[in-house]
């Protein structure tokens, strides 16, 4: 492989002949053309991004491409939910074959996760599954959505609900997007991050209580160390369970009481999604303690962590009112229930697990309380 700078990291995928590697440095975007060679079949590739996006990067990225001798086009999308849309969806693909693309040429995807899912879903289905590469740009991409093949958009009927299992060919973050990325888009990257910690790595969640503030500082050290062990625990989760039959779940911890707040604040900035999984996760933590299966302190642990990084840990901070009747309705429509049942990822820190027929007073009790303050 190309000689990487001594504090470039590299994490791999293992999942066979899809496997790939994660890098993780400084200014990797400048050396793009060089990172992308190796894992490209053809001197071909369109960047996909959007218009935040495009006017900060899409220029440096097509002169390291082109230096390095890749044919380069680009498709810009709005920025924003709302770009995950079939009708979205059908330009992309459109403007990407009017551009000649062709099965052995490959896609990239520079931007958060709204590019990232909609470029690999482009990637899977287009020609019948092209290669593609994630040039991730915001946190949440870079420890989440960029890493496990999830691609896919929205239907009215819910989010996510059209997709397809795709894996980028590598995965390739650099560290300064984050000095542009909006102090809130951070934080909410930053739910994602501590998730880790609390599925199966409390010593993880403990170093994020000492430095975890130091993410949003532009501190490179403490990034790139949180970014990789995020990306080594996504990685060998995925690597044990690919298509989401078992462990993989473990990763919606917090995201099934996330997404009801979501959907009921209307994907429209009044809350980000990874300010509804931290308080997704408080709510699970604080169901856990009442199902008996936590300590109470570990709820208090993690609410006094999110206030020490200035994050919110309960639904009263979000400014919607809402109904804890409405929410469950919510759940009961969200894509993990199965046979009826919803299922949560509950436990202390460090212990998730996947626990079905929970009893809904209790899931009631605890977005009561929340909602309460
Ligand atoms: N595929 C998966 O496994 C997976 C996992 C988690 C989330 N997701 C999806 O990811 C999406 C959310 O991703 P997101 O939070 O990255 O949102 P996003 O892509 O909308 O990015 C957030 C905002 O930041 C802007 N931005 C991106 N990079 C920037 C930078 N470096 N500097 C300044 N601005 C920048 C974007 O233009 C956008 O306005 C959701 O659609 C969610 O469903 C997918
Ligand atoms: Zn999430």
């Amino acid at each position: 492989m190309t000689d990487l700078p001594a504090d470039t990291a590299t994490v791999h995928v293992p999942l066979g002949d899809r496997a790939y590697d994660i890098l993780i440095g400084d200014g990797l975007l400048a050396r793009l053309g060089e990172l992308v060679k190796p894992v490209i079949r053809r001197p071909r590739v369109a960047i996909v991004t959007d218009e935040t996006v495009a006017p900060l990067y899409l220029e440096a990225a097509t002169r390291s491409l082109t230096a390095a001798g890749i044919r380069t086009d680009h498709v810009i999308l709005p920025a924003g939910e709302a770009t995950k849309s079939w009708d979205r969806f059908g330009e992309l693909t459109g403007s990407l074959l009017a551009l000649g693309l062709e099965r052995k040429d490959t896609l990239i995807a520079l931007g958060g996760g709204v590019v990232g899912d909609i470029t690999g879903f482009a990637a899977a289905v287009l020609r019948r599954g092209m290669d593609f590469i994630q040039v991730p740009t915001t946190l949440l991409a870079q420890v989440d959505s960029s890493v496990g093949g999830k691609t896919g958009i929205n239907t009215a009927f819910g989010k996510n609900l059209i997709g397809a299992f795709h894996q980028p060919n590598r995965v390739i973050i650099d560290l300064a997007f984050l000095d542009t990325l909006p102090v809130r888009e951070l934080q909410a990257g930053y739910a994602e991050v501590v998730k880790y910690g609390l599925i199966d790595d409390p010593e993880f969640f403990e170093w994020l209580e000492e430095n975890g503030a130091r993410l949003r500082t532009g501190d490179r050290a403490a990034q790139a160390y949180a970014i990789r062990k995020s990306c080594e625990a996504k990685a060998r989760i995925v690597a044990e369970d690919e298509r989401e039959s078992g462990k993989r779940a473990l990763l919606n911890l917090g995201h099934t009481f996330g997404h009801a707040l979501e959907a009921e604040c209307g994907y429209d900035g009044t809350l980000l999604h990874g300010e509804g999984v931290a308080i997704g996760m408080a709510m699970a933590l604080d169901l856990s303690a009442r199902m008996g299966i936590a300590d109470k302190a570990d709820h208090d642990r993690y609410l006094a962590h999110l206030q020490g990084v200035n994050m919110m840990g309960r639904a009263a901070q979000i400014k919607k009112p809402m109904q804890a009747d409405v929410l469950v309705a919510h759940m009961a429509q969200d894509k993990k229930v199965d046979a009826g049942q919803i299922t949560f990822i509950l436990g202390p820190i460090g212990g998730a697990r996947t626990v079905r027929g929970v009893d809904l007073d209790l899931v009631r009790a605890v977005l009561h309380d929340s909602l309460a303050g």
